[in-house]
């Protein structure tokens, strides 16, 4: 197995001093956490130059820990941190500033964290089966996971359901937790879908105890319109979700824990049941759970869906597959071994579609790439597109880290592929809209890499149409970026107004 270790086996300057005694390769090299908030304006080009028609702020959150981890880090488990390109007039500006969660603020109070992370263990001493959250007592919140923008907001969420954290798009300080008008006093799934055509928010909660999933949609005005109960069949891990004009689709994979063994231990461990049929809940928008039709398909997991759209009676899903998620420690890995097991990631792309009026399920394989952190042009979710970038997992390295960008056209069945250099650890790549307007690509496809060579960090810009040419612009990041988990694109109306506000 490669580690980045062989590459530089020296951690970068600018990290807390406390990493140094804690053996984890999420704490170390690109990963190695950073100690500041920086605000910088007018960025160095360092290739090419930034087009005048990207306007708009690439958004990326991960964990970035203060405070020396109470038990064992999971990647999981650092303070979010927001890092924010905001690109405008041809030039860029860089803000990064850490989430003001609940745990971070008493963190700082007391100087210690006195939460355990993912890996547990936790206290359920307290906890009734009628707790319905995951995580809000007995296991640390980061909201380090996701950003989506609502209703004038950029909404931070975490990886297995959290604290909705509201932060303002501009300066990216926390202005408090969402609480949908004052409607939702719970812990959100980090994967919201916002409808880009009514503005309506889609999430649900899940948890280790009954009732197992709750389903929720907020209008556009921020205010809770709607929420429902969906019975499962026990606790269920899900990621993500996707939408149509009418329906959500849930999910139900046969990859859990035994809610017995946690109670026992303390611990969620998870198994794969491969006996189980993966299953999709296709629910109306607005819908109740007597309405949810149920589809079955080969067992699995999913992190993260492309997209999904309705096609007369069938609703249409693409997604990233992992046919066999199961968690396969190598002990010479130690403590560390399950973490490191369950972010290696096998997968490829898939398309799933479900006929609502004959009841018919039916899958495909779309191809053999190990890609994952898929996205198409979000303005785009819930009706059809044609096109959606991805990166690439090398299945050999120790850490998840991604080694190309690849996009593919759904409509010819095709795809291109860019290797990123030697040494760069980018981050998830959202797709741009050029306000010239276009094809569905016309415009550029942004991320965030760090060199781990020697911990320089820029900002990429790809022509969307032309992948493989490479970035037509790279910026410089004026401190070192460690890598992270989601990132997304806001259009700059939606930060600035439109064109006649602009300076
Ligand atoms: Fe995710």
């Amino acid at each position: 197995m490669r580690t980045y270790a062989q590459q530089n086996p020296v951690d970068p300057p600018d990290r807390p001093t406390w990493v140094d005694a804690i053996d984890n390769p999420y704490l170390h090299g690109p990963y190695t956490p950073v100690v500041s908030e920086i605000t910088a304006v007018d960025l160095e080009v360092v290739s090419g130059s930034i087009p005048d028609d990207l306007y708009g702020a690439y958004l990326r959150n991960g964990p970035n820990p203060v405070l020396a981890p109470r038990g064992a880090y999971h990647w999981f488990d650092g303070d979010g941190m927001v890092h924010g390109v905001y690109f405008r007039d041809g030039r860029a500006s860089y803000l990064r500033k850490w989430i003001r969660t609940r745990a971070l603020h008493d963190e700082i109070a007391r100087g210690t964290v006195e939460l355990s992370g993912v890996m547990g263990p936790y206290d359920l001493s307290a906890v009734g089966d009628g707790q319905h959250s995951v995580n809000p007592d007995y296991c640390k919140d980061t909201a380090n996971t996701t950003l989506n923008f609502f209703n004038g907001k950029v909404l931070a969420q975490w990886y297995n359901a959290g604290r909705v954290y509201a932060l303002d798009p501009l300066t990216l300080d926390t202005v408090g937790e969402e609480t949908f008008g004052g409607a939702l006093d719970t812990t959100l799934n980090a994967h919201p879908k916002v409808d880009p055509r009514n503005g309506d928010y889609l999430d649900y909660d899940y948890g280790d105890f009954k009732s197992y999933l709750t389903y929720y949609v907020a209008g556009a005005d921020g205010k809770l319109k709607h929420q429902t109960r969906v019975d499962l069949p026990g606790p269920r891990l899900p990621h993500d979700t996707t939408f149509t004009p009418n329906y959500t689709i849930l999910h139900d994979f046969p990859l859990y824990h035994d809610v017995e063994v946690l109670r026992r231990t303390g611990h969620r461990v998870v198994r794969f049941h491969r006996d189980q049929p993966s299953r999709f809940g296709v629910i109306p928008r607005l819908g109740t759970q007597e309405q949810i039709r149920w589809f079955e398909f080969e067992p699995g997991y999913v992190l993260h869906m492309v997209n999904a759209w309705e096609d007369g009676d069938w609703i249409t899903m693409d997604g990233c597959f992992q046919p066999d998620p199961t968690i396969r420690r190598d002990p010479a890995e130690g403590p560390l071994a399950a973490m490191l097991a369950y972010l290696r990631y096998k997968g490829h792309l898939r398309r799933w579609r479900m006929n609502l009026r004959t009841g018919e399920a039916v899958e495909t394989q779309l191809d053999d790439l190990n890609v994952e952190f898929c996205l198409p042009d979000t303005e785009l979710y819930g009706v059809k597109s044609r096109y959606s970038y991805h990166q690439r997992i090398p299945t050999d390295l120790q850490t998840l880290a991604f080694d190309a960008l690849v996009k593919y056209d759904h409509d010819t069945g095709t795809r291109v592929v860019y290797e990123y250099e030697d040494g760069w650890y980018p981050s998830e790549a959202p797709f741009a809209r050029s306000t010239r307007g276009g094809d569905e690509d016309t415009g550029y496809v942004t991320t965030i890499a760090t060199n781990v060579y020697d911990y320089r960090s820029e900002a990429w810009i790809f022509d969307a149409q032309r992948i493989m040419a490479g970035p037509l612009c790279r910026v410089r990041i004026p401190a070192r970026v460690a890598p992270g988990f989601h990132a997304s694109w806001v259009p700059g109306r939606d930060l600035w107004g439109n064109g006649a506000a602009r300076l």
